[in-house]
């Protein structure tokens, strides 16, 4: 039985990490596209095709239950996907809506009217594709009212991230929170929504000053697969084997996830 996880790279280890801590029986199958990463500077088009042949691989290794652990697929392909594309003994869950329902104060599935919540003004670091996507507002709108967010397009953080340079991916952090910053002065709260984002957080935290509340997507995505688990064991599908699989070198993309998760990770290619 085996749950699938995948990022367009190396983001979506934060989390499996999570996952891992929260369900540390259920095998997962790790699936991380480095060979066409960055996805947030691509073409809708493109991210959908990208995401389905990933989630493909997934299905093929046995899993039932995918997670998007990509803000980007989870913004730019998902809702397509669930349209027509995933077959119905499959489920395709995304990363939005978990962080959405943390901000807003909601339990799991509470579809209620929108309400009006304490958090008020929200700064959301993204790359650019979730960002024109508009895919965090559209969800948030359907939870809460009165809540202004300015969205930040974080270019060139994940490609830093991917290729190990966390001294330009600090640098550049610094330097879109002060974009964000002459935008909206004092948010309230910040999201990371981008799943390679929480390798940085401290870089976050540290340029948007301790008052404000950051939100990060990893716990908030593990329990929100553990309670789901409890209600659809079922969804756990007949693979048994954990692995990671890349389409990237897989030693190069071995000794990066090692580095970050400060554990051996060893990927097969996909
Ligand atoms: N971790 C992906 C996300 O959450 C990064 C996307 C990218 O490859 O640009 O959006």
């Amino acid at each position: 039985m085996a749950v699938g996880i995948f990022d367009s790279g190396l983001g979506g280890l934060t989390v499996l990490d999570a996952v891992a801590k929260r369900l540390p029986d259920l095998p997962l199958v790790y699936m991380g596209d480095s060979a066409h990463a960055p996805y947030g500077v691509r073409t809708p088009d493109d991210i959908y095709n990208l995401t389905t042949a990933a989630t493909q691989r997934l299905f093929d290794a046995g899993c039932d239950l995918v997670i998007l652990a990509c803000n980007t697929a989870s913004a730019a392909a998902l809702r397509r996907m669930q349209e027509g594309w995933i077959p119905t003994d499959k489920r395709v869950l995304g990363v939005f809506v978990p962080l959405i329902e943390a901000l807003t104060e909601r339990q799991w599935g509470d579809n209620s009217p929108p309400r009006e919540v304490n958090i008020k003004h929200v700064a959301l670091f993204a790359t650019p594709a979730t960002v024109s996507s508009r895919a965090f507002q559209r969800e948030l709108a359907f939870r809460a009212i009165g809540v202004d967010v300015e969205a930040q397009a974080c270019g060139g953080v994940v490609d830093a991230i991917e290729d190990g340079d966390m001294i330009l991916a600090e640098a550049l952090v610094r330097s879109h929170v002060d974009a964000l910053k002459r935008k909206m002065p004092d948010p309230d709260a910040a999201v990371l929504g981008c799943t390679h984002y929480p390798l940085m957080a401290d870089a976050f935290q540290a340029a948007l000053g301790e008052d404000v509340k950051v939100f990060s997507q990893a716990d908030l995505v593990a329990e929100s697969l553990a309670d789901y688990l409890q209600r659809r064991p079922e969804m756990v599908g007949p693979g048994t084997d954990s692995g990671f699989l890349t389409t990237g070198d897989p030693d190069q993309v071995s000794s990066r996830a090692t580095q970050f998760l400060r554990r051996q990770i060893t990927f097969d290619a996909a």
